[in-house]
C-alpha cells in the first residue's frame, strides 16, 4: 500500500432540490465523516470538501412548480442541507455550491481547455422541442404514457409507477410538461467525450489496479467496461447551468454531471486559493470519493477520464467507497412519496440525540447490500446499546470515583488477572478498528468500539465496586482506576461515530487525547481531578417513537388511497361489437324487491324475491358486500329477466340484477330516474 501525506476526502455534492435524509446520511456523509475525524484524531493532514449540486433539470422544475427562479430554490436547500450537516456534525472543511463564481469558472475554463484541445467531439442529434415554448425539452421535461404499465404520468427518462428506464421516444402521447404542446423533434449541436477512447486505460487503472475496491464498485465499473463506452454527451440544451463557454453556443449550459464533480475542485480553491493544487495535483495525496451508488458511473469512469484528457498533474482516487442502499420501514426511501426521515426533521424532533441517529445509521450502514432503517431498532440501538453499555458504564465509573473519592482519579493498587484482561482488550480491538477503518469497513469499525464499551461495561459489573467500597477502598480504588482508563478509550474510540458524547466525556475526564493514547495504559493519571459527571445519552421514549410511526402510516394511508382513487378511474376498454338483434334478444326491464335476506353461510349473496311485472321470482346475487338485505328492500332495480335460470347454493336463481362496477370492484345497482311500473322495458 502507497503511504501518503495527506487525504483528500470528497463527499457527493447533494443536489439542492430538496433536503437530504437518511439514505444520503447513511451512504455518504455519516461514513465519510468518520472517515475523516479518525484521520484527523491520528493527527493526519487531511481535507474534507463537499458542497451543494445546484445545477441540473430537476431543480429548474422545482422552480417552475414553485413559480419562483431555480436560484430561490438552490438558496433555499443550500442552507437546509449545510444546517443539518453541520448539526450532525458532519464537518466539512468546506461546503460549497456549485453556483458559485469560483466554480462557474473554473468549470468554464475547464471545458474551454478540453475544448480548445479537440478533446471533444461534436454531433448534430436531434432532440424533443417544445413548439409554443420554443424550447428544447429535457427527457424530464416530457410526460407521456408508460408503454409498459399505463400510468399516463411517466417522464420522458423514467416511468415512476413501474420503475422502468424510458427514453421520450417510447412514451405513448408525448406532451410538453411547459406547454402541453407536443414536443417535435429539432436539430441541435453537443459536445462529447469520447469515452471508448480512455476504456483501455481504465481497465488498467481500475479492473487491474483495483481490485481492492468494494465489490459493488469494481462490478458495476467492469460490466459498463465491458459493455463497450460511448460518447458522453456534456452539454445540454438549458437555461440553467454553467453557460457553454464557446461561440455559438448560446442557450447550451454544461451538463450537470460534467460540472458537478468539477465542483471538488473549485469549492477546494474557493477554501484554499493559494494550496489547492497540492491537494489535487500531487501524487502524495490520496484522494478518496463517497458516493452513494447511483453515482458510480460518474466518479470512476466519467469524471476520471476528464481528469485525464485534462491532464495537468490531476491525481486520481485511490478509492471510492461506495453504499447500497438504505430502506426505511422494509420500503425504499422515496423523496416524492415522503417516504423518508429527512435529516433537518430528524434534528428538530431528536435534539439531542444527533449521536443515536450516526449510530444506528452506521450500524447498520448498507455496505454490502441494501438495508433497512425502523424506528423500533433506532430506538433499541439508542437505549440498549449507547444508552445501556456505553452511558451507563461511563456513568457508573464517573459516579462512583466522585462518590468515594471526590473526584480524583484512585491510585492503582495490585492488579488482578480481570484488571488484565480488562484492559488489554483494547489495544487489541484498537487494531482491529483502525484495520475496519482504513479498510472502509465501518459497521465492523463500530462494533470494535462498542466491544471496548462492553469490556468496560462487564468488567464494572463484574467486579462491583459499589458493593466492595463498604468493605475495600482500596481495591475499590483500583477497580476505578481501571474504569476510567477505559473511559478515556472510549472517548477515543467513539469519537468518528458519536462525536458529541465523546466531547462531553473529554470535557469529563479534562484531558487532550489523540489517537495514540488509544489502549495505553495510564492515559488518566493518578490523582488527576474529574469533571462532573454528565449522562452522554438519554433514552428515546415510545411516545417519540410512536410519532415518527404515525407520520410514516399517515403517509401509507394517504398514498393508499390515492392509489384506490386512480384504481376506481380506471375504465375497461370497450368490448366487441354485437348486432341490434342480439341487443334486442335480452329482455331487459325494471322491478321491485320484495324480499331480502342473506344467504346463508355466504358473506357475498343475498336472496332477493322481486316483482317483475311478470311474475314474483328470486334472483340471487352477489351484492352483499356493498348492500345489507335492507338497503335493498323496496328498491327500484333492473334486471335481465331472461337470463337463463341457474342454481346457486341450492336456490333457483331467475335472472340478473344490473349493476354498474367501477375499476376498484365498488357495484352500484341501476335505478330508473323516476319510478316506473315493474316490468317496463329497458332498450
Ligand atoms: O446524486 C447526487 O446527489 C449528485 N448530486 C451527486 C453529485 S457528486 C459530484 F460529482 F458532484
Ligand atoms: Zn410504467
Amino acid at each position: 500500500m502507497k503511504d501518503y501525506k495527506r487525504t483528500l476526502v470528497t463527499a457527493a455534492l447533494p443536489y439542492a432540490n430538496g433536503p437530504v435524509h437518511i439514505g444520503h446520511l447513511a451512504g455518504v456523509y455519516v461514513p465519510a465523516d468518520i472517515y475523516v475525524r479518525y484521520l484527523r484524531l491520528r493527527g493526519r493532514e487531511v481535507l474534507f470538501v463537499c458542497g451543494s449540486d445546484e445545477h441540473g433539470v430537476p431543480i429548474t422544475i422545482k422552480a417552475r412548480e414553485q413559480g419562483c427562479s431555480p436560484q430561490d430554490i438552490v438558496d433555499r436547500y443550500h442552507g437546509i442541507i449545510d444546517g443539518s450537516f453541520k448539526a450532525l456534525g458532519i464537518n466539512f472543511d468546506i461546503y460549497g455550491r456549485t453556483s458559485s463564481k469560483v466554480h462557474e469558472q473554473n468549470a468554464s475554463a475547464f471545458f474551454r481547455k478540453l475544448y480548445d484541445e479537440g478533446k471533444f467531439i461534436s454531433k448534430e442529434s436531434e432532440q424533443y422541442y417544445d413548439p409554443e415554448a420554443k424550447t428544447f425539452l429535457a427527457d424530464r421535461y416530457i410526460v407521456g404514457t408508460c408503454p409498459k404499465c399505463g400510468n399516463e404520468n411517466a417522464y420522458g427518462d423514467q416511468c415512476e409507477k413501474c420503475g422502468c428506464t424510458l427514453s421520450p421516444e417510447e412514451l405513448i402521447n408525448p406532451k410538453s410538461k411547459l406547454s402541453g404542446a407536443e414536443p417535435v423533434k429539432k436539430k441541435t449541436t453537443h459536445w462529447y467525450l469520447p469515452l471508448q477512447d480512455y476504456e483501455q486505460w481504465l481497465r488498467e487503472w481500475i479492473l487491474e489496479g483495483h481490485k481492492e475496491w468494494r465489490p459493488n464498485v469494481y462490478g458495476q465499473v467492469k460490466s459498463w467496461l465491458d459493455g463497450g463506452l460511448q460518447p458522453r454527451a456534456v452539454t445540454r440544451d438549458l437555461d440553467w447551468g454553467v453557460p457553454v463557454p464557446v461561440e455559438g453556443a448560446e442557450g447550451k449550459v454544461l451538463y450537470v454531471w460534467f460540472d458537478a464533480p468539477i465542483g471538488y475542485i473549485s469549492n477546494t480553491m474557493e477554501l484554499l486559493p493559494d494550496s489547492w493544487e497540492q491537494w489535487w495535483k500531487s501524487e502524495d495525496t490520496k484522494l478518496v470519493h463517497f458516493i452513494g451508488k447511483d453515482n458510480i458511473v460518474f466518479h470512476c469512469i466519467v469524471f476520471p477520464s476528464m481528469l485525464k484528457a485534462y491532464g495537468d498533474g490531476f491525481i486520481l482516487p485511490d478509492n471510492v467507497p461506495s453504499n447500497e442502499f438504505l430502506n426505511l420501514e422494509g420500503e425504499k426511501i422515496s423523496t416524492s412519496r415522503g417516504w423518508a426521515v429527512w435529516a433537518h426533521e430528524y434534528v428538530r424532533d431528536f435534539p439531542g440525540k444527533e449521536d443515536a441517529l450516526r449510530y444506528t445509521l452506521t450500524a447498520n450502514a448498507p455496505e454490502t447490500k441494501d438495508n433497512d432503517f425502523s424506528w423500533k431498532d433506532f430506538q433499541s440501538r439508542n437505549n440498549s446499546e449507547l444508552v445501556a453499555i456505553f452511558g451507563n458504564f461511563v456513568n457508573r465509573a464517573f459516579v462512583l470515583t466522585h462518590k468515594y473519592f471526590g473526584g480524583k482519579v484512585p491510585a492503582r493498587g495490585e492488579m488482578t488477572e480481570a484488571d488484565r484482561e480488562a484492559l488489554a482488550a483494547i489495544p487489541q480491538l484498537r487494531l482491529s478498528l483502525e484495520k475496519n477503518i482504513e479498510g472502509y469497513h465501518f459497521r465492523e469499525a463500530l462494533k470494535d468500539a462498542m466491544s471496548m464499551a462492553r469490556v468496560g461495561n462487564k468488567y464494572i459489573s463484574d467486579t462491583e465496586p459499589w458493593k466492595l467500597a463498604k468493605t475495600d477502598m482500596e481495591r475499590t480504588a483500583s477497580i476505578l482506576n481501571v474504569c476510567l482508563q477505559i473511559c478515556a478509550d472510549l472517548a477515543i474510540a467513539f469519537e468518528p461515530f458519536t462525536p458529541f458524547a465523546c466531547e462531553a466525556l473529554r470535557g469529563m475526564l479534562g484531558l487532550d487525547l489523540s489517537w495514540e493514547d488509544l489502549g495505553r495504559d495510564g492515559i488518566v493519571p493518578e490523582g488527576h481531578q474529574l469533571g462532573e459527571a454528565r449522562l452522554l445519552f438519554t433514552k428515546v421514549e415510545d411516545a417519540d417513537i410512536q410519532k415518527q410511526l404515525d407520520r410514516l402510516a399517515a403517509i401509507k394511508a394517504e398514498r393508499e388511497a390515492a392509489a384506490k382513487a386512480e384504481e376506481a378511474k380506471r375504465v375497461s376498454p370497450q368490448k366487441a361489437e354485437v348486432s341490434f338483434e342480439d341487443f334486442s334478444a335480452m329482455d331487459i326491464r325494471t322491478a321491485t324487491v320484495l324480499e331480502a335476506e342473506r344467504v346463508p353461510k355466504t358473506d357475498k349473496l343475498l336472496k332477493l324475491t322481486i316483482d317483475t311485472g311478470i311474475d314474483k321470482r328470486v334472483i340471487v346475487s352477489g351484492i352483499a358486500e356493498y348492500y345489507s338485505p335492507e338497503d335493498m328492500l323496496g328498491k327500484q332495480i333492473c334486471i335481465l329477466a331472461n337470463l337463463a335460470p341457474r342454481k346457486i347454493r341450492g336456490i333457483e336463481s331467475k335472472g340478473m340484477i344490473l349493476m354498474a362496477r367501477q375499476g376498484d370492484g365498488k357495484m352500484r345497482f341501476i335505478t330508473p330516474a323516476e319510478a316506473l311500473n315493474n316490468g317496463a322495458e329497458i332498450g
